[in-house]
């Protein structure tokens, strides 16, 4: 059994995570910086970079304290490497390299994505290699079959934004907090999805990729118009992003034999996508799986797993390893 200390940073929370090969969890910690992003109305990059060298060195100390574990003991340090705002990248990848040189440690730089795609093995024991993916966070929307570690195939993108960057951007024109998602989800709950007529972008198109933002721009026109409830709109809003993931989503099954659906990544948490996709895939004959939420918006754990799967599959990077603000999958 391998032990991994992980560490993320790509976006605005700060974690810390102690994970082993055998999927045991033994601590982790998230600090999420909205409070800091909130007055702006978005995260600020920068404010975000300047928290992580704040808080990140203070979760390691304190997860290793929890599970009651020595550097000494553990097999490697995991560290997100990128996509995402470079200068926290560069806090969190260079923490990492501190711990392993000091501790004389193998280095593994996690890709955000990969860490977002890998998580469901965490939970799911039985979850095997290849699976459909949908991705859908803050900073993408993708349709990838998973094949293996490092062995991704993407069948589709988005061509604008992301699922979640739409969560937030309707979130702000109804004047909700940020982040976003949880917000629109929560009003949704006592409003009429089929009250405000909103497009589904792409839906029917060939390939299976993403659009959002003429759906946002209608939100935005539904909104300045003023006539319809704001429960309403988030509702009619989530309907329609869960509308084209369904479409969008049967499109790439078609274009997988994957025997199991998954998705992850922050929007994954909202509990409409969740039953929406579960029942594409019973309706497709493929099974279904989906991390529990914490799991699925940002966290080290899930890096911490992709860095056991890794070392596992021996793949470790050297001191040189560079922070990337994009990087595919
Ligand atoms: O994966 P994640 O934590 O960070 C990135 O890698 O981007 O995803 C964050 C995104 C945000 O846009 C947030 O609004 C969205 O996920 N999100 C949700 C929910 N929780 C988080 N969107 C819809 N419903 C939710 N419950
Ligand atoms: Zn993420």
């Amino acid at each position: 059994m391998a032990l991994v200390l992980a560490l993320e940073s790509s976006c605005d929370d700060s974690a810390a995570a102690l994970v082993s090969s055998s999927r045991q969890i033994l601590a982790q910690a998230v600090v999420n910086q909205n409070d800091a992003h909130r007055p702006f109305g978005g995260i600020v990059p920068e404010i975000a970079a300047r928290a992580h060298v704040e808080i990140l060195p203070g979760l390691v100390r304190q997860v290793l304290h929890e599970a009651d574990v020595s550097i000494g003991e553990v097999d490697a340090i995991a560290a997100t490497a990128g996509p995402g705002l470079i200068g926290g990248v560069m806090v969190g990848l260079l923490v990492g390299k501190g711990l392993a040189l000091s501790a004389g440690k193998p280095l593994i730089a996690v890709n955000h994505l990969e860490g977002h795609a890998l998580s469901p093995r965490l939970v799911d024991v039985g979850l095997d290699f290849p699976y459909l993916l949908l991705l859908a966070s803050g900073g993408h929307c993708q349709l990838l079959e998973v094949r293996g570690v490092g062995d991704y195939r993407r069948l589709a993108t988005t061509i604008d934004d992301a699922a979640g960057e739409a969560f937030d951007k309707a979130a702000k024109l109804l004047g909700l907090g940020f982040p976003g998602g949880p917000a629109i989800e929560a009003l949704a709950r006592d409003g009429d999805s089929a009250a405000v007529p909103l497009p589904r972008p792409l839906v029917g198109s060939k390939e299976p990729h993403f659009s959002f933002a003429g759906l946002k721009a209608a939100v935005q026109r539904a909104v300045i118009a003023g006539s319809h409830r704001p429960e309403d709109v988030a509702a009619s809003f989530q309907q329609a992003v869960v509308d084209c993931f369904l479409d969008r989503t049967a499109k790439a099954l078609e274009q997988s034999d994957a025997s199991t659906l998954v998705v992850a990544g922050g929007v994954a948490a909202n509990a409409s996508v969740r039953t929406a996709l579960a029942d594409l895939a019973q309706r497709h004959g493929r099974g279904f799986s989906v991390p529990p939420g914490w799991l699925c918006t940002d966290n080290a754990a899930m890096i911490g797993w992709a860095g056991a799967e890794r070392l596992a599959a021996g793949l470790t990077d050297g001191f040189d390893a560079p922070a990337r603000a994009r990087w595919p999958l």
